[in-house]
């Protein structure tokens, strides 16, 4: 193990209840699929029932002592979001119920509000189907030129073309920090300076990067950033778009409702300030909550902390791995090029049946396109497996994988 750094993973085990199961009568869980969705704490399922035991109450309304906790305790959770990204203000932090609703927020607010016919986004081939599909709804509706940078066979992105694609007709560049599929890290730094040469706008999905990675709104620059709770041991149905405020307050809101507007007429309404302007409807408290507790486990441990862990793992899966008969393994070839992210394909398996001998021994992890169709296709398959760590995740998990593999490679006859 390396010991450069900090990170008892025994003790953080202990506080994942769900670590201790048992699937397929005996076989003791291994977690590898992380980049779908986390494991929560104990902490943090602690944080939601003490809500809903002691606090329960709707939030910006009512005037009674619940109400007030309650509105206390969520606004809290924003300050400590936006301390957690280093945003300059914490009504620049809008809850939302996930990455995909933050990325759906921008296209409708901002994009139907200032882009006309022929106007050039800018997404990548490396993106989840939630930077591309409601992209392509605002094309067919709008008129807008879509435009991809490339991947290249390495799992990198085609920054030559980048530096072409990214002209004076382009608005706004909307690409993934970590590529979800194949674990690439995406040099947004270079993205983002290419965009704001051309005046663009930049939005950055980090979802697969603020779990895992220290993040800082600030110096990086974009003018949008999405990310979801439940990818770093927050809970489901919440997420976050953080926005420059000059910006989010030029924004027509996304849904209407309660909560959002100033007044209320027969004929017209206004709208409330941001964050409210894109908070319509009762929010998602609990779960906001929990996510604060979220957030106080992952900066105790330490995000460098988090990130050198992962890449020792990822290094040492990379090395094992290398020697599964028939295996190839997509994305990068170094572990510092990726986050805790491999995907692979055995040859002649189907990547479903790789998943079910893997389950069958206790490992989890996802087998299919990830939300990332186009990925697969520029490589060429119509699924990989795909194992993601986090950090409870120790190098005896990544043996179990290999072993799991082991067993799919003797039970398929594939020969090295
Ligand atoms: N976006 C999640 C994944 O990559 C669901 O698996």
């Amino acid at each position: 193990m390396n010991t450069s750094y900090q990170l008892d993973v025994d003790k953080i085990r202990r506080d994942f209840p769900t670590l201790k199961r048992e699937v397929n009568s005996g076989a003791s869980l291994v977690y590898l699929d992380n980049a779908a969705t986390s494991l929560r704490p104990i902490q943090v399922m602690a944080q939601i029932t003490r809500f809903y035991r002691d606090h329960n109450s709707n939030i910006h309304r009512g005037v009674h002592t619940l109400s007030v906790e309650a509105t206390e305790m969520f606004e809290n959770i924003r300050s400590k979001v936006g301390k957690f990204i280093n945003a300059e203000d914490s009504r620049e932090v809008i809850f939302t119920r996930g990455t995909t609703e933050s990325i759906n927020l921008v296209v409708n607010s901002w994009g139907r509000k200032f882009l006309k016919p022929n106007d050039e986004v800018i997404i990548s081939e490396l993106e989840h189907h939630s930077n591309i599909v409601p992209w392509q709804m605002l094309r067919d509706s709008i008129g807008i030129k879509l435009k991809y940078i490339p991947m290249l066979d390495n799992g990198h992105l085609d920054m030559d073309v980048a530096e072409s694609m990214i002209n004076s007709k382009t608005k706004i560049v909307s690409i993934t920090a970590v590529s979800n599929a194949l674990g690439t890290i995406i040099p947004i730094e270079k993205v983002i300076s290419l965009a704001k040469k051309q005046g663009a706008l930049v939005l950055v999905d980090c979802a697969q990067s603020v779990p895992h990675l220290k993040v800082d709104v600030q110096s990086l620059g974009a003018d949008f950033m999405a990310f979801s709770a439940h990818k770093m041991l927050g809970p489901t149905g919440v997420g976050v778009l953080w926005g420059k405020f000059d910006i989010l307050d030029s924004m027509d809101p996304f849904l209407g409702g309660g909560d959002m507007i100033l007044t209320v007429n027969m004929d017209h309404s206004t709208w409330a300030e941001i964050p409210s302007k894109f908070e319509a409807g009762t929010p998602n408290i609990g779960g906001v909550i929990g996510f604060g507790a979220a957030i106080d486990y992952l900066n105790d441990i330490g995000m460098e902390n988090i990130r050198a862990h992962e890449v020792d793992l990822t290094d040492y899966a990379l090395q094992k791995m290398i020697d599964v008969p028939g295996i190839t393994i997509f994305g990068p070839n170094l572990a510092k090029e990726r986050g805790g992210v491999i995907s692979f394909a055995l040859e002649n398996v189907h990547p479903h049946d790789i998943g079910q001998i893997l389950d069958d021994n206790g490992v989890a992890v996802r087998a299919g396109h990830h939300c990332a169709q186009p990925v697969m296709n520029a490589l060429g398959v119509p699924a990989t497996v795909r194992a993601s760590f986090y950090i409870y995740n120790t190098r005896e998990d990544i043996d179990a994988l290999v072993n799991g593999l082991s067993v799919t490679t003797d039970l398929f006859g594939v020969k090295s």
